[in-house]
């Protein structure tokens, strides 16, 4: 050994130190947690590939989200099943459309929580693409898209929602969003920007429980190559120059990298969205006694924040804020 040795592990010797050290932390108010409104009344649907999520009507939303804002979580983030699917995705944009009318619901309740609405398509079409079909119905139309979500964007902040997220992966939806929100008087509404979102096989359980899964092909004309992290900079600085105000990466544990690189780059917040595959591999596994599912998530959602993420996006929201106010430490 060198003189003199170096011995990192004096500063790991007890609790207390270890908390002297520590350079990454975890607190509730960086979590959003995403939920899925559907149609009816007092319905709380369990989605058998995610465990512990639910499709709810907007009446036993409002419950789950006073409980969650109750534990900590400062923030929803909320997908529609809507009662009509046609080839536009048209009931996203309806001022009485499911998510507009859990919007309104969850703003007169709890008018402290912060509600983000995704905006996309693949919920509201027949196809389950996220946008419009191009006229050889091969692939979706990037320009009316483009319009489309504008006008959801628009009509999902005059419900009162608080950011709009906009995950379809079109060219040029932040600056339409951006100008549109703008026309409309919603000058305060952010945007969050699924900047870097990758064609990801760890959707699967999300498909199930939004009923959103394409009917043909795959969404690789749209959604980012899993391969590419240069390309993940391109996008984050576009969405950034169209006025983006949060940017984010999903899914969230197999892209650190990429994480890391916007951290480096761009001084605006970012989020990461540990995804519903993320989860459900998770919880499969906890339930099975193979690992310590508490533990696993925490580690998960540290090393999410030490790559670089501002907000965490995970189904694991409201057990990370209960484990943290009974004081979780490692
Ligand atoms: C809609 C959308 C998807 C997710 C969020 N918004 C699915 C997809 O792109 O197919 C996935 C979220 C998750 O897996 O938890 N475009």
């Amino acid at each position: 050994m060198p003189f003199p040795a170096e011995r990192l592990r004096r500063l790991r010797r007890t609790p207390a130190l270890r908390r002297m050290v520590r350079e990454t932390r975890l607190t509730p108010d960086q979590l959003v947690l995403p939920l899925f409104v559907r149609p009816g009344q007092r319905i709380e649907e369990p989605v058998e590939s995610l465990p512990g999520v639910a499709r709810h009507s907007v009446d036993r939303l409002v419950e789950a989200c006073r409980a969650a804002a109750g534990e900590g979580v400062p923030a929803v983030l909320l997908f529609g099943l809507p009662e009509e699917k046609d080839a536009e995705g048209s009931s996203s944009w309806s001022a009485d459309g499911i998510v507009q009318r859990a919007i309104r619901a969850l703003k007169e309740a709890l008018p402290e929580l912060v509600v983000i609405a995704d905006a996309c398509f693949c919920e509201y079409t027949d196809h389950g693409h996220c946008g419009v079909l191009t006229a050889d119905g091969t692939g979706v139309d990037n320009d009316p898209t483009v319009a489309n979500l504008a006008r959801q964007a628009v009509s999902l902040a005059d419900a009162g929602a608080d950011l709009i997220a906009p995950s379809d992966m079109m060219d040029g939806r932040v600056a339409a969003i951006r100008r549109a929100l703008d026309g409309a008087g919603h000058q305060q509404v952010a945007i969050l920007s699924y900047a870097a979102k990758f064609a990801s096989a760890f959707y699967g359980p999300f498909r199930d429980a939004a009923d959103s899964a394409p009917a043909f092909g795959d969404r690789r004309g749209y959604q980012m190559d899993p391969a590419n992290r240069r390309e993940a900079r391109r996008e984050a600085a576009l969405d950034a120059a169209e006025g983006a105000d949060v940017l984010m990466v999903k899914p969230a544990l197999p892209y650190l990298d990429v994480l890391a690189d916007l951290r480096r780059e761009f001084d605006r917040p970012l989020a990461a969205y540990h995804v519903s595959g993320e989860w459900a591999m998770l919880r499969a596994a906890a339930e099975r006694g193979w690992i310590d599912g508490d533990r696993v998530l925490m580690e998960s959602l540290l090393a999410i924040r030490r790559a670089g993420a501002d907000w965490v996006i995970t189904y694991g929201a409201r057990d990370a804020a209960r484990l943290l106010a009974r004081g979780w430490s490692e």
